[in-house]
């Protein structure tokens, strides 16, 4: 059968989402994973060694290795045009962590290089592959809500987020592109208006907002609320405090992730373990790759285009112009 082709992958980018995707290839029924790649030596060493295949400094190594199908792109946002051109010019389809890149300059590049050269793209927002919001897509396409007459978006992070990420890019391309994907793609239409207003206080130093709340407008009359943050103290018991709310002429849907809806109390602390994106099994990922490869079988289309994601960038960066100028920002 078509769908049991395996597919030989490499990884380009080792950090903390990279080393996830690496693990997942090597075991995923319908991937071989042939190597890994990141500019840290360190990180090159541990992973090519635990994962037993070679790992290269310069990805143009991995990407030059006679057997690749395909490569998975997760490193930092700002890099992500240079490697992903570079594959596709080579053929290799591409699996290209959110955000699509960091500015739509960028993210056009690399659809344009992804189109010339025939190649496969899907871009991993992986709020498409979480049950808890899946649910809430199924009884919305179901009809159970009737219409959808307003959507409200929350994904605050703790000021750890922030730091870590050390100003490369704002929490609205960072995260605030999963909600915006996940929101056009539930309501099925794109954000045509925006308003927004920042705070950057916390992070001032970084010169990237703490907080960013947008008004959304979209072109099928549904109006919406955005909250986007990196504010949230270090201490809290759960990593993040996530909400979506959508309310319909014939009732309503509610997700709340702020307790994460397990709590443990142990040496004198309450932890709210994320049990999507925290726990080792990373089920969303394996059914990203799942996806990915009936993707490249030609059995679905990419469950997440470059389009649609070059659609949530832009909608984030309108955002951003808003809270700078002050004034609403139109889209096409
Ligand atoms: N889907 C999700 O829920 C989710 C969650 C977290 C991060 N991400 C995305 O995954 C990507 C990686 O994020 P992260 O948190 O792992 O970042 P990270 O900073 O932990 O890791 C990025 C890695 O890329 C490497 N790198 C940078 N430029 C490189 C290059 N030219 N060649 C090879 N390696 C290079 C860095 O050395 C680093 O090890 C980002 O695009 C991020 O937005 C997605």
């Amino acid at each position: 059968m078509k769908s049991e082709r395996i597919y030989s992958i490499g990884v380009i980018g080792l950090g903390v989402f990279g080393a996830r995707h690496a693990a997942v290839c090597l075991n995923h029924p319908n991937f071989r994973l042939v190597g890994v790649a990141d500019v840290k030596e360190e990180l090159v060493k541990k992973y090519s060694m635990e994962l037993e295949v070679p790992g290269f400094t310069d990805y143009r190594g991995l990407l030059a290795m006679p057997e690749m199908d395909a490569v998975t792109i997760a490193v930092s946002d700002q890099f992500h045009h240079e490697p992903c051109k570079d594959a596709a010019n080579r053929g290799i389809h591409i699996f290209l962590e959110k955000p699509i890149a960091d500015n739509s300059a960028h993210a056009q590049e690399i659809l344009n290089a992804a189109r010339e050269n025939n190649v496969k793209l899907m871009v991993g927002h992986t709020l498409r592959f979480d049950p808890r919001y899946l649910e809430i897509k199924r009884i919305i396409d179901e009809g159970q809500l009737g219409e959808i007459i307003h959507v409200y978006a929350r994904r605050n992070a703790t000021v750890k987020s922030g730091r870590r990420l050390q100003g490369r890019v704002d929490a609205m391309i960072f995260q605030g592109v999963h909600d915006i994907d996940f929101l056009q793609w539930l309501t099925g239409s794109k954000i045509s208006k925006v308003y927004a207003e920042a705070a950057s206080n916390i992070l001032k130093d970084l010169k990237v907002n703490d907080t960013t709340m947008a008004t959304l407008r979209f072109k099928n009359g549904v109006i919406g609320l955005l909250e986007q943050s990196w504010a949230l103290p270090v201490d809290m018991p759960s990593p993040l405090d996530v909400e979506l709310e959508v309310v319909g002429t014939e009732g309503s849907a509610y997700l709340d992730l702020r307790s994460q809806s397990v709590s443990i109390v142990a040496g004198g602390k309450l932890n709210q373990p994320d049990l999507i994106y925290g726990l080792p099994d990373q089920h969303f990922l394996i059914d990203e790759y799942s996806h990915f490869a009936k993707y490249l079988n030609e059995e679905v289309e990419a469950k997440v285009s470059g389009e649609e994601a070059l659609s949530a960038l832009e909608v984030a960066e309108a955002i951003m112009r808003s809270a700078k100028s002050g004034a609403p920002v139109l889209l096409s």
